[in-house]
């Protein structure tokens, strides 16, 4: 376990730390003594973490920046260097996905998606390389994702952004190398934040912000002969999507006796002493019933 000041004297910069996954990195790398400029492009929520972070000790910048923006990225590199010292540490937190068919978005959509989580990672690796070629040391970590390792429906958009990120961080750690700089790709699975495209996941099986941060520290604290160049993230028991018809328990429950309450109809009575009510009830509604009942039982069980 790397020891509290383990990165004390160190600049850690975090894209897209005002939440989420950011926040976490931000504060566990602060937590170890580095300093840290974050950023954002809300200005008030960025001003909030911020003050979060200094609130636990830890010296931090706050810089307003879209990491989508060339002149925006070399202005926020150029502040941390200005206020903090040359970075050590850069982390490309900054991300964004749309879900759906592909054939329902635009190039909009593209472009918002491929400028967020590939082109900001170029446009960042490129303002700090310079000095960290010139110092001979720095540690470049990726967030990107298992989309960036899988395929699934839906996904189109920010699989193919987050397998382009896969390809540049492999070929940046190679260009980068022979400089003592390491650039390594941190590959979550689902991740409890506000992130879009969540879906009904039980939140008990999804991955917490933290764990994603404790993974950027184990890179930032490892051996400097050592290059862990790529680390897969999944929680322990494996998340399954809830049916959404389980609305609540209690709804699903009231079901459950109604289909039960209309299988019983008539039970007990020969033909003829039925209601023509009773008579249909047992006539008709055998299969259905038996369905919904499987199917109101399923969305009850834990998932
Ligand atoms: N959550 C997951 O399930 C999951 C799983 C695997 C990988 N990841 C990856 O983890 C990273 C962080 O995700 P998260 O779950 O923490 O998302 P999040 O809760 O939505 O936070 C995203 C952060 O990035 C910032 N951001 C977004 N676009 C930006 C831009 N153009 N310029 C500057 N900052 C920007 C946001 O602030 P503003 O909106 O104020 O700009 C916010 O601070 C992403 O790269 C994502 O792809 C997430």
């Amino acid at each position: 376990m790397p020891s509290e000041d383990a990165l004390a004297g160190k600049v850690a910069l975090i894209t897209g730390a005002s939440r989420g996954i950011g926040f976490a990195i931000a504060r566990r790398l602060g937590k170890m003594g580095a300093r840290v400029s974050i950023c954002g492009r809300d200005q008030t929520k960025l001003d909030q973490s911020a003050s979060i972070l200094r609130g636990e000790g830890i010296e931090t910048l706050a810089a307003p920046a879209d990491v989508a923006q060339a002149h925006q990225i070399s202005a926020l590199v150029q502040k941390t260097q200005q206020e903090l010292g040359p970075i050590d540490i850069l982390v490309n937190n900054a991300g964004t996905g749309v879900f759906g068919p592909f054939h329902e978005f635009g190039e909009a959509d593209w472009n918002a998606v491929m400028d967020t989580n590939l082109k900001s990672v170029f446009l960042a690796c490129r303002a700090v390389a310079p000095e960290m070629m010139r110092r001979q040391t720095g540690h470049i970590i990726n967030i990107s994702s298992l989309a960036g390792k899988n395929t699934f429906a839906n996904g189109a958009i920010y699989c193919a952004s987050k397998w382009g990120l896969m390809g540049l961080s492999g070929s940046m750690a190679e260009d980068l190398r022979g400089y003592g700089i390491r650039v390594s790709a941190i590959c979550p699975g689902s991740v409890a934040t506000e992130f879009p495209g969540q879906g009904h996941k039980n939140p008990s099986k999804i991955l917490q912000p933290d764990d994603v941060a404790h993974a950027v520290a184990a890179l930032a604290t490892q051996s400097p002969e050592s290059f862990i160049s790529e680390v897969h993230i999944r929680p322990t028991r494996k998340p399954s999507r809830r049916a959404p018809y389980s609305i609540s328990p209690v709804f699903s429950l009231l079901l459950c006796v109604l289909c039960v309450k209309d299988f019983a109809f008539g039970r007990g009575k020969t033909l003829t002493q039925r209601t023509p009510r009773e008579h249909r009830g047992r006539r008709e509604n055998h299969p259905q019933t038996f369905l919904l009942t499987l199917v109101v039982i399923t969305s009850i069980l834990p998932t």
